[in-house]
């Protein structure tokens, strides 16, 4: 008598034990999934602060945005703070469509990466005028200005009039070092 009702208990158990063995697995499986993936974007995140870190220098932080001390912005640009975080928003809104966001690739208009270094050969403000009226620079015969147009033309890049000396240079931060 013991034997059967042992005997239709057992099976039951068994199966029992299987499923909650199933669960647990699926479970450990989903938990430890989203633990890696966690794991992966912080890392990700780390080692794109680490980026500007090394080459910039935190001076004050504020919040939303930080303002960093660059160490060595191309010697032609005499700068010595920028903020990096607001030269992205801008590179973003006014730039981005016709510039390659990674620096290295042309797009509608040339890879901006190295930007400081082709213009060294002249004071800041020549490079500041092109971004603001690049055609004006062209039409004055600047030999930089002209050597783009030959390569570029007929493609026309946009006039910012509007954006001041300190935006500028964020950009140009933003393009360099990021
Ligand atoms: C409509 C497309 C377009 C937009 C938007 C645009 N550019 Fe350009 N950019 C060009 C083109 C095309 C050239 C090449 C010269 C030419 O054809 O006038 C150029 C050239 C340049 C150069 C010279 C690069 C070198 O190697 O000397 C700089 C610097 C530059 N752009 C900065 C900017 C910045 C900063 C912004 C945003 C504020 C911007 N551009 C927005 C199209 C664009």
């Amino acid at each position: 008598m013991p034997d059967s009702e042992h005997d239709s208990i057992k099976p039951n158990n068994l199966d029992n034990l299987i499923i909650n063995t199933i669960q647990a697995l699926v479970q450990l499986t989903v938990i430890g999934l989203l633990f890696f993936l966690s794991i992966c974007g912080f890392l990700i995140y780390e080692n794109e602060n680490k980026k500007v870190e090394e080459r910039t220098e935190r001076v004050a932080f504020c919040g939303v945005g930080s303002l960093r001390k660059v160490r060595s912005i191309h010697d032609t640009i005499k700068v010595e703070y920028a903020n990096i975080d607001l030269g992205k928003t801008l590179f973003r809104n006014y730039c981005a469509t016709c510039h390659n966001k990674n620096m290295k690739d042309d797009l509608t208009g040339p890879a901006l990466g190295g930007v400081t270094e082709r213009w060294k050969d002249y004071p800041n403000e020549d490079l500041f005028k092109f971004i603001r009226n690049s055609q004006e620079m062209i039409k004055s015969g600047h030999p930089r200005a002209v050597k783009l147009w030959t390569e570029w033309k007929p493609t026309f890049m946009n006039s910012f009039e509007d954006l001041t000396d300190e935006e500028i240079v964020a950009i140009i931060a933003y393009i360099e070092y990021w």
